[in-house]
């Protein structure tokens, strides 16, 4: 029985390949004459573009399944990222409402992590194309005015440095500065957040 030999990896046995065109090819020529060979030109192509197909699908699902992870990824991370600037404001703003007792190096310890953490948070990288869907609550707006968007972010960054380089160390002087810090996050969310 001549096996039809096909070049490319992807193409291996026309009987191990049951797409439906193969077994319409079957009924028209006959399996007889598919199995000997005869009618290798059409089986050749379909057999091929079918493997082909099912190549692609696969890649393209792969592809589907890793950038979906990416952004994800993204996701979680700009949201995690949040936490943690929340959590820096937590620390703060007893010592601004003088609610415990002014303990400066705590106070420069959380306007200094809180700096780094700002500094990192990077647009590109935080907010890619096709991100704007999922478990987020991103605004639109991020995609279509990312200059804006980072304009908002500059000026949370610029708020944050100035209050580090105040070095402040008593409650009079931190209170402005956490309440300029602070008056970034509900000008961003309501802007930029759904
Ligand atoms: C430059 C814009 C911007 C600034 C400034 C900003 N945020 Fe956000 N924040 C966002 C965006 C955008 C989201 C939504 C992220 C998402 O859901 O993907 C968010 C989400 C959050 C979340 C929810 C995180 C989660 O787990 O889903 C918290 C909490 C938060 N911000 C706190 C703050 C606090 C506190 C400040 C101020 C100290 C602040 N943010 C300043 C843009 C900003």
């Amino acid at each position: 029985m001549a096996k039809p030999r096909f070049a490319g990896a992807f193409v291996l046995d026309r009987r191990s390949h049951q797409s439906p065109i193969t077994k319409i090819s079957e009924v028209v020529h006959g399996k007889a004459a598919l199995d000997e060979g005869r009618v290798r030109p059409p089986a050749y192509v379909t057999i091929q573009s079918w493997s082909l197909m099912k190549t692609c699908l696969i890649a393209f699902s792969i592809f589907a399944a890793l950038t979906g992870t990416v952004h994800a990824d993204a996701i979680a991370a700009r949201q995690a990222a949040m936490k943690r600037i929340s959590q820096q404001l937590r620390v703060l703003s007893p010592f601004a409402k003088g609610d415990l007792d002014y303990d400066a190096a705590a106070v420069m310890s959380a306007l200094q992590t809180l700096d780094a953490e700002v500094k990192a948070y990077d647009v590109e990288v935080l907010f890619p194309a096709g991100s704007e869907t999922g478990n987020t609550k991103v605004s639109q707006k991020i995609w279509t005015d990312r200059p804006g968007f980072q304009a908002a972010v500059d000026k949370f960054s610029g708020d944050v440095a100035s209050a580090v380089a105040a070095n402040p160390h008593d409650v009079a002087a931190l209170t402005p500065l956490v309440a300029a810090i602070g008056s970034n996050c509900g000008s961003c969310h309501g802007a930029w957040r759904n």
